[in-house]
């Protein structure tokens, strides 16, 4: 499985349905949803209606990505507004086992995320409970930043964990992915690939959709 995620923290949303619209024809495999509290994060985006409204009218897999205080609290809702995969960051939530049950048990896919700056030894034992784990390559916050190059390393290391723990969680890496890392960060371990600027700031959306998901389908071949 290697899949292409679009975030569309830089979408224009004045266009927000077009847009969509076009990665799903270029081959995106889930739409990346980027919530931020202006909190956890120093910026403000979406919450549960704007995930219902987009997800009344798509049939792929929203990727929820809660960078918010008290998530327990918003995870029924956003399951309901329909987020079929919802991750959690392992730095502000203190009792994560219990929150990744939460999610699964409300019938969602449930992630952990880890910033550039935790050590991946804190997945160790909530990696025995998840579906996926979200590797940041940039700080979270904001679209656009460059991408973090010791995150490549990190991959390899995740997969090392994933091998040693006999765990089967899926690796999601998000922040800086562009057309000149996206193959590298595939070979090195990433089962979804997110991408913000690196398509929705792209003169043609539906073209960059589908270059980007031919370089993940041919990096999987080597
Ligand atoms: C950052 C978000 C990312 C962001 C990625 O906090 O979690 O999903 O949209 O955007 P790019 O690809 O522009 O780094
Ligand atoms: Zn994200």
């Amino acid at each position: 499985m290697k899949l292409l995620a679009p975030s569309i923290l830089s979408a224009d949303f004045w266009d927000l349905k077009t847009q969509i619209e076009a990665v799903i024809r270029g081959g995106a495999d889930l739409i990346h949803f980027d919530v931020m509290d202006g909190h956890f994060v120093p910026n403000i985006t979406v919450g549960p209606y704007v995930l219902e409204c987009i997800k009344r009218r798509i049939t792929i897999p929203v990727d929820a990505h809660l960078m918010i205080e008290n998530a327990d609290k918003y995870i029924p809702e956003f399951i309901s507004a329909g987020a079929d995969w919802i991750s959690v960051h392992i730095e502000n939530n203190y009792h994560i086992h219990r929150t990744i049950e939460l999610i699964k048990k409300k019938g969602a896919k449930a992630g952990v995320v880890i910033n550039p700056g935790t050590a991946l030894d804190m997945l160790k034992e909530i990696v025995h409970y998840v579906d996926y784990v979200l590797l940041m390559s940039v700080n979270p916050g904001f679209g656009g930043q460059k991408f973090i190059e010791r995150s490549v390393h990190r991959l390899r290391e995740l997969v090392n964990l994933r091998d040693i723990t006999g765990t089967d969680f899926f690796i999601e890496i998000d922040g800086g992915i562009k057309e000149d890392n996206i193959g590298e960060v595939v070979r090195a371990g990433a089962d979804v690939v997110v991408v913000g600027s690196g398509i929705f700031l792209a003169e043609d959306i539906e073209n960059q959709t589908r270059k980007l998901k031919n370089i993940i389908l041919s990096s999987t071949a080597v």
